[in-house]
């Protein structure tokens, strides 16, 4: 007998056809395999506040904080590769084991409540030996802690700051060794997503911009001969960091410098990451390099860096950067220029900033068990 009942609509179907009405920063996303509960991602934030290198309980209450504001991705200050490349003797380090057992519970703890938990991992470069910012973020001398700094090249910071020893081919290999070490501890502490810090002028970034790297072997000169040093990063990170993990990259967009590393290299610099498949999205930040650099500072000025990269060359982005409204944060991903927002100050401001957030979007949005009773205005 035929059947002339119209065909029932399938569920998914039905589901498509509804429009969704959550707030865009309030929609999961998903990488490989980690889903965030929402886009809304706390930036690495130096903290200066460890010793050895290890994390104690202040980055535990930092990071944790943030999670149960909820954030969907909590990421840590940026944690350095070896002794030599932290910015200051008390940022936060990842080379030894005992480093590695304190994050554990860092973590676990972050997940527990929801969150995705990142590590971001870098070197300062010419950047590093340097008081804390309370101290005044100047050079440190031998006498006070500090070190001798490393770059691709013999060109200070600026002035005042010391010559950088020139890294040979050989502490370009160890180096490049140690981003599968840390990557290594780092699936060891059980972190959903490592991002590698190429910008602000750290090490990274000081190969990729032509003003920082003079070389004339294969790591400097030409363009393909300056990225080789992050490509190798990558690929170093990715032998010790599972594929169904997501690995994102920090990169300035320019230099803010005439003459310098900008955004066309940055867009070129995407599509050899896009098309190397080991990198899921570019956090796209800028400056640092030099305080020559001129940036044109107002309210999410760095948003077209993001929405650049991400039409050109079709890898999901991050947008940062003087991103402090729910209405802002939201209509950048409702206008396609990013796929998540990434947030520091207003994040130190306001570690419930998305709680906060989805009650000015009228987004259903769960709060903490143990918090349920603030939720009064
Ligand atoms: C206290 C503080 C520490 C920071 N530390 C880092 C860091 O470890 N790694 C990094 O990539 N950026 C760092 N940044 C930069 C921020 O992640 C962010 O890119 C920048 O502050 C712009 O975003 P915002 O306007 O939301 O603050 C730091 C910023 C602040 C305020």
């Amino acid at each position: 007998m035929p059947n002339n009942k119209p065909a029932k609509q399938p569920e998914a179907d039905r589901k498509v056809l509804q429009r969704d009405t959550t707030p865009h920063i309030f929609r999961p996303i998903n990488f490989r395999s980690v889903t965030a509960r929402n886009r809304i991602m706390v930036s690495p934030m130096c903290q200066y506040s460890a010793a050895d290198g290890v994390p104690n309980d202040w980055h535990l209450q930092h990071l944790g904080c943030r999670a149960v504001g909820g954030a969907g991705f909590v990421f840590t200050e940026v944690v350095h590769l070896e002794p030599r490349g932290r910015i200051t003797p008390n940022c936060l380090g990842l080379w030894n084991d005992e480093q590695r057992d304190a994050f554990k519970r860092i973590a676990r703890f972050i997940k527990e409540q929801g969150a995705v938990a990142g590590i971001q991992i870098g070197h300062a470069g010419r950047k590093g030996s340097t008081a804390q910012p309370w101290e005044g973020g100047k050079p440190l001398a031998a006498d006070k802690g500090g070190w001798t700094n490393i770059a691709p090249s013999p060109i200070p910071f600026a002035e005042g700051h010391p010559v950088p020893a020139e890294m040979d081919e050989k502490a370009i290999t160890q180096t490049i060794a140690m981003f599968a070490a840390i990557a290594r501890r780092a699936r060891e502490a059980g972190f959903d997503i490592i991002e590698i810090h190429a910008a602000h002028g750290y090490l990274v970034h000081e190969f990729l911009s032509p003003l920082s790297n003079r070389r004339t072997d294969r790591y400097g000169g030409s363009f393909d001969n300056r990225v080789r040093f992050l490509l190798e990063a990558v690929d170093a990170v990715r032998s010790e960091w599972p594929e169904e993990k997501p690995l994102f990259v920090r990169i300035s967009c320019t230099d803010w410098i005439e003459g310098g590393w900008d955004l066309d290299s940055a867009v070129k610099l995407a599509q050899l990451l896009k098309a190397g498949g080991k990198v899921d999205l570019i956090d796209s930040s800028s400056g640092g390099l030099s305080p020559l650099q001129k940036i044109p500072v107002h309210p999410g000025y760095q948003v077209p860096f993001a929405d650049a990269i991400r039409s050109k060359v079709g890898i999901p982005t991050g947008a940062v950067g003087l991103i402090h409204s729910a209405d802002q944060a939201e209509q950048i991903l409702a206008n396609g220029q990013a796929d998540i927002i990434i947030m520091a100050r207003a994040m130190l401001n306001d570690p419930y900033w998305p709680m906060h957030a989805a009650k000015a979007l009228r987004a259903k949005f769960p709060w903490a068990k143990q918090y349920e009773r603030g939720d009064i205005f």
